[in-house]
C-alpha cells in the first residue's frame, strides 16, 4: 500500500462544514485532502493533480455527484469514488454503485464509517493497480520472449539458407554476396539506417523458399522444362510464406516476394512493374543478377565485372530499374564486389535464382 501522505483524496460537497469535518477526520489519518464545492471545480482539480480517491456528495447545485462519477469512470478509471448521500436519496446512491462507485456513506455520517470505507476503497484501488502492473509486466515478458524466439528462428533460417547453398559449388556464398552488394547499393542511395537493416535482412533470406524446390530441379544441368521453371518460380512465394510467421514487417516480406519481378512487368510472381515493385526488391533484383553473372556456371565461366555491367546496362529500364543499375555501378566504383566463385571440376552444376 502507498503511504497515506502520498494518498490524495478529493472531497466534493457544497456544504463548507461537511468538507471541513471530512478534511479534518481524514487528515488525522494521515491522508492529504483537497476540497471542492461543486462538480466543475472538482473536474478542474482532477485535470491538474493526481487523485487517488474522490469522496463526493450526490445532491449539489449545478451538476450532481452522479455526473461527476460518470466523468471519473470515463477519464480516470483507476480513481475510486465514494458517494455521500442523504437517507432520502438511497435509490440514487444505489444507482451510483451500479455506475461504478465503490461505496456510499449515509448522511449524517459516522466518521468511523467514512474512515473504514476510505481505507477499503484504497485497498481495492491498490489491488487493481498491482494487478494491472503485474499483467503489463507479464505482457512485456511474453513480448521479449517472442522477440527472442523470432531472432533465434531467424538465425537458424539464415544458417539453413547458407547451408543449402554450400551443397552447390556454383551458388555457394551467393546469398552472402548478394546481401553485401545490396547493402552497398542501399548505402550508395543514402537510405536511412533502419531501411538498410531491412534490406540486409531481405537479402539474407530472399531465397529461403528454395528449401521447397527439389534438388533435382534446382541443380538440373541443361534447360528446364516449363513445369520445372514453374517450380523454381514458386520459391519466392514460398520464401514469403516461411518468413511470415517470424518476420512481421510487411515491407521486408514484399522485398523477398518481389525480388524476381522485372521493371517492365514481365517478371514473377505477380508481374508488377516499375515503382509498384518495392525499392528493396528492385535493388535486390540487380544485386542478384550481378552476382549470378559474375559467378561461374557449369555452362559458362564467370563474366568479368565489365561484361556484367554491360549486361545490366542492356537491361536498364526493361528488366531492371534504371536507377538501381546506376546505383550498383556507382557503388561498385567504391567497393569491389564479388570474389568470383570457382566451381571445382566435376561438381554438379547449379542454377541461379
Ligand atoms: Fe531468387
Amino acid at each position: 500500500m502507498p503511504d497515506r501522505q502520498n494518498t490524495k483524496i478529493l472531497i466534493v460537497d457544497d456544504e463548507a462544514s461537511v468538507r471541513g469535518v471530512l478534511k479534518r477526520a481524514l487528515e488525522e489519518e494521515g491522508y492529504s485532502c483537497t476540497l471542492s464545492a461543486d462538480v466543475e471545480s472538482a473536474l478542474r482539480i482532477l485535470e491538474s493533480i493526481p487523485v487517488d480517491l474522490v469522496l463526493s456528495d450526490i445532491m449539489m447545485p449545478g451538476r450532481s455527484g452522479v455526473d461527476l462519477l460518470k466523468e471519473i469512470r470515463g477519464k480516470w478509471p483507476e480513481i475510486v469514488t465514494i458517494m455521500l448521500t442523504a437517507v432520502v436519496n438511497t435509490k440514487i446512491a444505489i444507482q451510483a454503485m451500479k455506475l461504478g462507485a465503490y461505496d456510499y456513506v449515509m448522511k449524517p455520517f459516522d466518521l468511523d464509517e467514512v474512515r473504514l470505507s476510505v481505507e477499503r476503497a484504497l485497498e481495492k484501488r491498490h489491488l487493481i493497480q498491482a494487478n494491472r502492473e503485474y499483467r503489463e509486466f507479464l505482457e512485456l515478458k511474453v513480448e521479449e520472449q517472442t522477440v527472442e524466439l523470432r531472432e533465434t528462428f531467424l538465425g537458424s533460417l539464415k544458417a539453413l539458407a547458407e547451408a543449402l547453398e554450400a551443397k552447390d559449388a556454383y551458388t555457394n556464398g551467393h546469398t552472402r554476396r548478394v546481401t553485401e552488394i545490396v547493402v552497398a547499393m542501399a548505402k550508395e542511395k543514402g537510405l536511412p539506417k533502419e531501411e538498410i537493416a531491412r534490406i540486409r535482412l531481405a537479402g539474407q533470406v530472399h531465397d529461403i523458399g528454395k528449401i521447397g524446390v527439389t534438388e533435382e530441379v534446382l541443380r538440373k544441368p541443361g534447360k528446364l522444362t516449363d513445369e520445372e521453371f514453374d517450380r523454381i518460380k514458386e520459391h519466392v512465394t514460398l520464401s514469403e510464406k516461411i518468413l511470415k510467421s517470424i518476420i512481421k514487417d510487411e515491407g521486408i516480406l514484399a522485398m523477398v516476394k518481389y525480388h524476381h519481378e522485372r521493371y517492365d512487368g514481365r517478371g514473377y510472381p505477380d508481374g508488377i512493374s516499375g515503382e509498384d515493385i518495392p525499392l528493396g526488391a528492385r535493388l535486390l533484383a540487380v544485386a542478384d543478377a550481378y552476382d549470378a553473372m559474375t559467378s561461374n556456371r557449369p555452362y559458362r565461366p564467370a563474366m568479368t565485372p565489365e561484361k556484367a555491367r554491360g549486361q545490366l546496362l542492356a537491361g536498364r529500364g526493361s528488366q531492371f530499374d534504371p536507377e538501381a543499375v546506376d546505383i550498383l555501378i556507382e557503388a561498385e566504383e567504391k567497393v569491389s564486389f564479388c570474389p568470383i566463385s570457382a566451381a571445382p571440376a566435376g561438381e554438379q552444376p547449379g542454377k541461379s535464382g
